[in-house]
């Protein structure tokens, strides 16, 4: 596949920026601030580009609100990935029609993977009036000038154009936390599995120069964030764009060798290109959490082949006994797709035997959904959604009972955790999460919110993990 790698020019950007002055000087006349509400669906990715929405935003000059009746500008970003996110999006954007009969002069925009799909703009265009702006992820870089044209022209703006994409550097960032942070390495895909929409709306793959992810990464451990997560459709595919002779494995050393107390995470891999070289890297890190997330989505070789995911059940499962030969505390996560278009019984019985045989620590399960426009929906579907929910149900209630016992394993154990929020809760008040990513409740003063913090685990169930903090002054990995 060949295209060619096209990056946004920096005057680009300083054009936008631009913009959101004039925006500026337009929504705050009144002396009055203006809010704006973004709403996110989907991916990780997708938060990623909430953050750089509501970084143009706040150049903008606006606050921001989760009352879609207080909003002056309400963003929903959407995901394609399943119907059940679109579904989901048609009605709450169906029910903004009460809030713009409140404020008239409210702008609503819909962004994100699912408007770029041609059939769903369309349906906006024709069915959804209120809808003011409609743009797709390759148009994000310039929202401020699509927003300034739907505040200002008489027409409603649709942005939806076929693309492969580019890469974007300096777009302001307004991030949600201050103890996590994304950070996107890559953008696109171009795996084409038969049943998903991803490189059709968010492109071919492109990888950001690594000077500037490390220059991001740097920023973000100078301003303390704890836990950063290199993020991609297929991380593991990083750099083969450029030319650079860098790979993801020299990519996570390059970020490994900053100094400072985090951890470090990726997502997505592809098991088919993960490597040796990733696995020993990992292992040999100061900061990456001995965490893969590697979706095998099958376990039968029939349907990874109709799947078009280039790798066998046996391949994958070397992949796992390699990657836990150099980190024997590996946390092993991994989504799988029942009821796959023709999908037997026989087939699905794979799929449990490969999940009883790798014990994922967690697991993310979906039904199959058709995608318009990708392989698998032409493909013969014999099976009622009834007979797939049987089997989702079965593989639900293995994925609980292996994390029920894994999640055992740990009681009486005494490890690192860092603690990311408050729950609200009054006997457990405190959320943390492993290395390895799982869930923890403790009990301590809200003050240690950002902190690592060395606790024993003392109970648990199939979900979480309950402990007592020993020393919250431990762990610091220079
Ligand atoms: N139907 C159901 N699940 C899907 N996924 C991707 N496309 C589909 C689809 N059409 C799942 C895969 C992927 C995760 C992000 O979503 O398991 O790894
Ligand atoms: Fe979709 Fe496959 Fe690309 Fe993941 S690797 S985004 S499942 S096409």
């Amino acid at each position: 596949m060949s295209y060619e790698r096209k990056e946004i020019a920096p005057e680009e950007i300083a054009r936008q920026e631009e913009i959101c002055r004039r925006i500026f000087d337009r929504v705050t006349a009144d002396g009055q601030r203006p809010l704006a509400m973004v709403d996110t669906y989907g991916c990780q990715q997708n938060e990623a580009d909430s953050e750089k929405l509501r970084g143009y935003l706040a150049e903008m000059g606006y606050g921001f609100t989760r009352d879609e009746f207080q909003a002056d500008v309400i963003v929903v970003n959407t995901c394609a990935v399943r119907e059940h996110a679109e579904m989901r999006v048609f009605g709450n954007v169906g029910a903004l029609n009460h809030t713009k009969k409140a404020r008239p002069h409210q702008i609503i925009a819909v962004c994100g993977c699912m408007v770029q799909q041609p059939h769903i703009a369309e349906k906006i265009k024709k069915s959804y009036p209120i809808v003011d702006l409609v743009f797709g992820p390759h148009e994000l870089w310039r929202f401020p000038e699509l927003l300034e044209r739907a505040m200002t022209g008489k027409k409603r703006v649709f942005a939806t154009e076929k693309s492969d994409g580019a890469v974007v550097e300096g777009i302001p960032q307004r991030r949600d936390g201050s103890v996590k942070a994304w950070l996107s390495i890559m953008y696109g895909c171009n795996n084409f599995c038969t049943y998903c929409i991803v490189p059709y709306v968010r492109g071919r793959e492109r990888s950001r120069r690594p000077e500037e992810v490390v220059a991001e990464a740097r920023e973000l451990i100078a301003a303390g964030y704890k836990d950063i997560t290199l993020l991609g459709q297929n991380v593991n595919s990083y750099g083969k764009d450029l030319g650079l002779g860098v790979d993801f494995a020299d990519l996570i050393r390059m970020v490994d060798a900053i100094d400072g107390d985090y951890v470090l995470r990726f997502m997505t891999s592809h098991p088919k290109d993960a490597t040796e070289k990733l696995f020993r890297t990992m292992a040999e890190s100061r900061h990456c959490a001995h965490h893969i997330h590697l979706p095998v989505q099958s376990g039968s070789n029939r349907v990874l082949k109709a799947m078009n995911r280039s790798y066998t059940r046996e391949k994958y499962l070397e992949q796992v006994r390699l990657a836990r030969s150099y980190m024997p505390d590996l946390v092993l996560t991994t989504d799988i797709i029942v009821g796959f278009p023709g999908e037997t019984e026989e087939e699905f019985e794979d799929t449990l035997s490969l999940v009883e045989e790798v014990r994922y620590d967690a697991m993310f399960t979906f039904i199959y959904s058709k995608r318009v426009g990708t392989p698998a929906a032409s493909m013969p579907d014999p099976y009622t959604r009834a007979d797939k929910q049987k089997h989702f149900d079965r593989l639900t209630e293995l994925s609980n009972r292996i994390s029920g016992e894994k999640h055992r394993e740990y009681e009486g154990r005494t490890l690192r955790v860092l603690i990311d929020g408050e729950t609200g809760r009054e006997e457990y008040n405190l959320s943390a999460r492993t290395d390895g990513g799982r869930l923890v409740h403790l009990k301590g003063e809200p003050s240690l919110v950002g902190q690592f913090a060395e606790v024993t685990i003392t109970a648990s169930n199939t979900w979480a993990l309950y402990g007592e903090i020993r020393n919250s002054e431990f762990g610091v990995r220079n």
